[in-house]
């Protein structure tokens, strides 16, 4: 009898062994670091800039989402999807005050949508789960653009496949403008003296295919080793200006970027989400999670070479978490190359813009979101058919969002831009003073956000709140509310387990 008690307590330890090792080797091999290792050979490209048709005081963008073969490796063509070309698309531009109409026409083999990250509009045309695009088919939203310039984006948004539409290449940026601001001396010319960066980590296999596995352990989805910039690898751009603006969208799937300069240089912030910031902030890393944005301006010295580089992010998760959510990865991302003789730029002004309106005192409600595991919000799926909050059309509301997982998420709601009045417990660090729609939410913390939602109506076209690491968001960490009349005032704190609205929306309205 003790001699088989021997025995099974022999067998647990070696399994005990097992695993420990099991997990140390995961671990050891799960952490990627590219600084110093790339040969920058490919020149950056830059996404062309998409010319509107004027149609009857409207502009007209047309983009047609195809399959195509990128070389995301050169001299490598990989299959991938992209919007007029065969990866990401082109930079869509538009002034406040204009009437735009996109037409979005769908060539790719499976229904998507396409939605405006970060754009003030209606419900029907924000481009979420409930606008879908068959095959062969095209959609046709409009809207007026209201609101600060900024650097917003476009993607896929079907329900429950976003990851993946995105990670195959369909996405691009949507750049406003505002004759409010644009007398600002700050550098403007696209692709020369202000340029777009859109980062993004691939998994790509030995033939240089996109790979659409994950690791073991991968609690916020797939992460790569490879980075991008607008589609290229190991890329290289060469400035001929003493200042330059870089536009950066991390426009990855979950991995957080902490970007800097190699020498540590400090750089000017200059813009968030929402648009410019009152005054820059002097910094020398801007961290950004996945759907985040930010426009730096950085100066440069006749000749020099520098590299633009990811640091090991702070995610504020623990050892173990930290290494399997890309904390200690650390990636170079581009190499500025700057001519022997720079034109001289103008020094950043001190005064960017005017506050826009987000006042604590306007608040006439207050929710609050709690995110837990990796796909329930207030302990919830998404359901295409339940509205989460109704929200009355104009208001002002503080939305609280608890991180109550040990996991990285951000936090996102469409079709606003918010304050952050509160991170985690203390006031917004320089990097969250200006006005955003994506923000991280590190583990057990609580971020409280002053949301402005727009005035349209509208009770059966919902807009989505979700985090922003794509494979949590289609597993369900998501919601929708809609802007209705019913979404009344209510002074108190509403409890995370509260009895939201019932009225069901139309689901392909
Ligand atoms: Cu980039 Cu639901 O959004
Ligand atoms: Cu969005
Ligand atoms: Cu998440």
């Amino acid at each position: 009898m003790k001699r088989v008690l021997l025995w099974i307590l022999m067998l647990l330890a070696l399994g005990m062994v097992a695993l420990v090792a099991a997990g140390c080797a995961l671990y050891s091999r799960a952490d990627v670091n590219t600084v110093g290792e790339l040969g920058f050979e490919n020149e950056l490209a830059i996404p062309p800039l998409l010319e509107p048709q004027e149609e009857d005081g409207r502009k007209v963008f047309d983009l047609t989402l195809q399959q195509g073969r990128a070389e995301l490796l050169p001299g490598k063509p990989a299959e991938t999807w992209g919007a007029n070309g065969a990866y990401l698309g082109p930079t869509l531009r538009a002034e406040r005050g204009d009437h735009v109409e996109l037409r979005v026409r769908n060539e790719l083999p499976e229904t998507t949508t396409v939605h405006w990250h970060g754009m003030h509009l209606p419900g029907a045309a924000d481009g979420g789960p409930h606008q879908p695009i068959e095959p062969g088919e095209t959609w046709t939203p409009s809207w007026e653009v209201d609101q600060p310039a900024a650097t917003l984006w476009y993607h896929p948004h079907p329900h429950g496949e976003t990851a993946d539409h995105v990670y195959r290449g369909v996405a691009g940026l949507f750049l406003l403008d505002d004759p409010e601001t644009s007398g600002v001396a700050l550098p403007g010319d696209y692709g020369v003296d202000d340029i777009p960066l859109i980062i993004q980590d691939k998994r790509l296999d030995d033939d240089g295919e996109l790979d659409f596995s994950q690791g073991l352990i991968s609690p916020t989805g797939r992460l790569g080793g490879t980075i991008l910039v607008n589609g290229t690898s190991s890329p290289y751009v060469e400035v001929g200006d003493e200042r330059v603006r870089f536009r950066l969208l991390n426009g990855s799937n979950a991995r957080v970027y902490n970007v800097g300069f190699a020498d540590d240089r400090e750089f000017d912030l200059i813009a968030t989400e929402g648009g410019l910031l009152e005054t820059p902030r002097r910094m020398g890393r801007i961290q950004l999670s996945p759907g985040e944005r930010a426009e730096i301006v950085a100066a440069f010295q006749p000749d020099e070479q520098i590299v633009l580089r990811s640091f090991e992010p702070d995610l504020g998760t623990n050892f173990w978490e930290n290494r399997f959510t890309g904390g200690d990865d650390s990636f170079d991302l581009l190499e500025i190359r700057a001519a022997a003789g720079l034109t001289p730029s103008p020094e950043v002004p001190g005064s960017l813009a005017a506050g826009e309106r987000y006042i604590r005192e306007d608040a006439t409600r207050t929710r609050s979101f709690e995110l837990s595991g990796q796909s329930r919000i207030n302990g919830r799926k998404m359901d295409m058919s339940r509205i989460d909050e109704i929200v009355r059309p104009g208001a002002t509301e503080i939305w609280k969002v608890r991180n109550a997982a040990g996991i990285p998420h951000n936090f996102h709601p469409h079709g606003v831009s918010f304050a952050v009045l509160d991170y985690a417990g203390e006031e917004p660090p320089a990097h969250l003073s200006g006005l955003k729609d994506t923000v991280y939410v590190p583990p057990d913390e609580t971020v409280s956000l002053l949301v402005r939602f727009p005035d349209y109506p509208d009770p059966a076209s919902p807009y989505m709140f979700h985090c922003h690491m794509l494979m949590h968001e289609d597993r369900g960490m998501m919601g929708q509310f809609v802007l209705a009349d019913q979404g009344g005032e209510d002074a108190g704190e509403r409890s995370a387990h509260g009895q939201p609205g019932h009225n069901h929306a139309e689901d392909r309205g």
